[in-house]
């Protein structure tokens, strides 16, 4: 075996950290599901050993109590031994599954009472393959609008209502919230009461079609302030182009084929298929997880969509040079 190959097997390793895992929770929903883990191991582990360690006790006295040049028999215990054994061991079973039994049932509970906690209401739904997100303004009822990129407060509980717009989808934030499906014509909603602040990713946990792998979404928990601060910015209608090369850019997207699908709040561009553009650049990812943010990816995405991301329903846009120079400079503007 290579060097490699013997380091193989502490792969599974390298998912115990990192910011999508279930293994290092950063929020309550989280945290309930870890200690549940945690408890089934040690329970199941326990009941394991215990098992392997009486087959190794049999088979220990098999082989001391074989008489020489005879097949081997088990010595028989008296029915009364017999029995006690059998009730310590069934008693044993029982105890363990009342324990996982009564703990899983307990943290259903808790995690269903967060709703009456709940301070912030989000929406999320499903698209093949992106995630539109619209936050309710607490300051107003309306609704703001966003998509791949989930900010969340630390330390106050929001309500995630779950719907889709194609196919069945799942909403998996590990490190905070844990998993929830997305179904079409049905309410799915969790709660997620985040506790560390910092970067996380979500990703699509039910196989949706060619891009499901590439269905994911940042998820940034910030402070109250900032998170205050961030969504009063997503509430803005777009900033106004700065230069000549982003007023021709802007002109493109109101007028041509972006608008049809994309909506960017303040200009005549109201399209829904696709991701709200408002505040595009603000954004850390492309393409829902595809790219990292920045002008030569967004002017890769806009001609060669299907190049980056095969089978997205994005359109390629054909351009010149210069056009599509002029929308990646507006669109990189919209912070
Ligand atoms: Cu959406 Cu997999």
């Amino acid at each position: 075996m290579t060097q490699k190959g013997h380091l193989a097997f502490l792969l599974p390793l390298a998912s115990c950290a990192g910011a999508q895992t279930p293994l290092a929770p950063a929020g309550d929903q989280a945290a309930g599901q870890y200690s549940l883990l945690l408890l089934m191991l040690w329970v199941c582990g326990i009941l394991y050993m215990l098992v392997l360690g009486f087959l190794a006790m049999g088979l220990w006295r098999l082989r001391r109590g074989a008489p020489a040049g005879n097949e081997p028999t088990l010595e028989t215990p008296s029915d009364a031994v017999l029995g006690k054994t059998l009730w310590i061991w069934a008693a044993i079973i029982v105890v363990g599954l009342l324990l996982l039994a009564g703990a899983s049932f307990l943290l259903e509970r808790r995690l269903a009472a967060a709703e009456a906690r709940e301070a912030l209401l989000v929406r999320v739904s499903g698209h093949q393959w992106w995630w539109r997100i619209a936050y309710r303004d607490p300051r107003n009822g309306s609704w703001i609008e966003t998509a791949n990129e989930l900010h969340l407060p630390v330390g106050t509980t929001a309500r995630i209502e779950l719907g889709s717009a194609d196919v069945i989808h799942s909403f998996w934030v590990p490190n905070v919230a844990g998993k929830m499906d997305v179904i079409p014509g049905r309410a799915n909603a969790i709660d997620v009461t985040p506790r560390r602040i910092g970067w996380f990713r979500g990703q699509c946990a039910e196989f949706c079609g060619l891009q499901h792998a590439k269905m994911a979404f940042d998820v940034k928990v910030e402070t109250p302030a900032q998170f205050a601060g961030w969504l009063a910015l997503q509430a803005r209608p777009a900033p106004a182009p700065e230069d000549a090369a982003a007023l021709r850019g802007m002109e493109i997207v109101t007028r041509g084929a972006c608008a049809m699908c994309h909506s960017v709040r303040g200009t005549s561009a109201r399209g829904r298929p696709g991701p709200d553009l408002t505040h595009v650049a603000s954004r850390r990812m492309i393409a829902a997880g595809t790219l990292a943010m920045n002008r030569g990816n967004l002017q890769g995405w806009i001609a060669q969509p299907q190049a980056l991301k095969p089978g997205t329903l994005m359109l390629p846009v054909t351009l010149e040079p210069r056009d599509a120079n002029a929308v990646a400079q507006y669109l990189g503007q919209l912070k």
